[in-house]
C-alpha cells in the first residue's frame, strides 16, 4: 500500500490519495480509513484497473490531474484569468504569387499554439487566430479562426476585438506580392516580383481606439535582440515585446526550444535562459500576463 499525503495546512485540511493496490477491499484496509474518516481526514480514492501487484481491482491510484480537479472543485478555486478574453495570433501569414505559388516564412506556430492553450488553463477565453500550421487545435478555445494572409488574419482581428488581451505571436509576413490570376508560366521568362507592404497587425491594434488593455508582441531577430526589442515597443506601442532569436544556430522557427528577452515599455530587460518552449508560455502567462491584468 502506499500513500500520498496531501497536507494542505492553511486549511486545516488533509487529505490521503490512495493508491492501495487489492488490499483497499480487505476488511481491515476498510476499517482504518472509516477510522481516518471520522478524525476528519479525507480520500481521494483511486480507479479500477491493473495493479501494481499484476492483479485488477479497485486500487489505483487517481490519476495526478484528477486529484488536482478534486482540489479545485472543494476550493471553488477562480482560475488567475477567470472571464479574460484573449486574442492570440499564432505561425506564419502565407502571401500567394499565383495560384500555386506563395511567399511565407519558416513559422510552425508551436509557441502561439502554447500560450493559447495556457491562457486556457488558466481560466482565459480565448480565440486564435492561425496561420497555415501542422499542429493540431488546442482545446477548449471559444474560437479557432484559420487564415492564410495578413490581411484575413487583420479582418477577423478586427471583427473579434475589443479584447482584454492581445498576443501577437504570429510571423505576420511583412510583404505581399501583386497577386497572378493565372499561373506564372516559366517560359514567360524570370518574373518581377513586386513587394507591398502587409498591414502591421500588432501595431494597428496597438493604435487602435478599440485597443485591448495588454497588448503583447514577439520579435523574431537573428541580431541586436535587444536593441530592436526596445525599437519596436516604442513604434508599435504594445507593453511587452518578448524578443527571441531566430538566428539558424538557435533552432527556434520550428523547433521546440525557444531563448527570449522579455522588454517592457520602461526597457526593463528580462534575459530568460532557453528552454522548452511548453515552459516559456507557462512562464509568460504565469509572470507576464496574470500579473499585468490582476
Ligand atoms: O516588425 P516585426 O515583424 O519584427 O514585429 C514583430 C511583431 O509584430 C510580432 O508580434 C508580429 O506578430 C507582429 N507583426 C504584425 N504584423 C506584421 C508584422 C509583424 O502583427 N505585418
Amino acid at each position: 500500500m502506499c500513500h500520498i499525503f496531501v497536507n494542505i495546512v492553511p486549511f486545516g485540511l488533509c487529505f490521503f490519495s490512495e493508491c492501495f493496490g487489492i488490499t483497499i477491499t480487505s476488511a481491515i484496509t476498510q476499517k482504518n480509513i472509516k477510522y481516518l474518516q471520522s478524525l476528519g481526514y479525507d480520500f481521494i480514492f483511486g480507479n479500477e484497473g491493473k495493479l501494481a501487484c499484476g492483479d485488477y481491482g479497485l486500487g489505483r491510484m487517481s490519476e495526478p490531474d484528477d486529484i488536482i480537479n478534486y482540489l479545485d472543485i472543494l476550493f471553488h478555486k477562480t482560475k488567475p484569468l477567470d472571464g479574460i478574453e484573449a486574442l492570440v495570433t499564432a505561425g506564419p501569414t502565407q502571401e500567394p504569387i499565383d495560384p500555386v505559388r506563395f511567399i511565407s516564412n519558416k513559422s510552425s506556430g508551436i509557441q502561439g499554439y502554447l500560450i493559447a492553450e495556457e491562457l486556457v488553463k488558466n481560466g482565459a477565453n480565448v480565440s486564435l487566430i492561425s496561420g497555415p500550421t501542422n499542429l493540431s487545435t488546442p482545446s477548449n478555445l471559444s474560437n479557432f479562426i484559420k487564415v492564410e494572409t495578413a490581411e484575413e488574419m487583420l479582418k477577423v482581428f478586427l471583427k473579434k476585438i475589443p479584447k482584454d488581451l492581445f498576443i501577437s505571436v504570429a510571423a505576420v509576413t511583412d510583404w505581399k506580392i501583386n497577386y497572378n490570376k493565372h499561373k506564372m508560366k516559366k517560359e514567360e521568362g524570370t518574373p518581377k516580383l513586386k513587394l507591398i507592404d502587409n498591414p502591421d497587425i500588432l501595431k494597428s491594434i496597438s493604435f487602435h481606439k478599440k485597443r485591448p488593455k495588454l497588448v503583447v508582441g514577439f520579435a523574431a531577430e537573428t541580431k541586436h535582440l535587444t536593441q530592436n526589442a526596445i525599437k519596436k515597443i516604442k513604434q508599435k506601442k504594445c507593453d511587452f515585446i518578448i524578443a527571441n532569436n531566430v538566428s539558424k544556430s538557435k533552432e527556434v522557427f520550428g523547433g521546440n526550444m525557444n531563448e527570449v528577452a522579455i522588454i517592457n515599455t520602461k526597457g526593463i530587460i528580462l534575459k530568460l535562459k532557453k528552454m522548452d518552449k511548453k515552459k516559456l508560455a507557462k512562464k509568460i502567462v504565469k509572470e507576464v500576463i496574470v500579473p499585468s491584468l490582476n
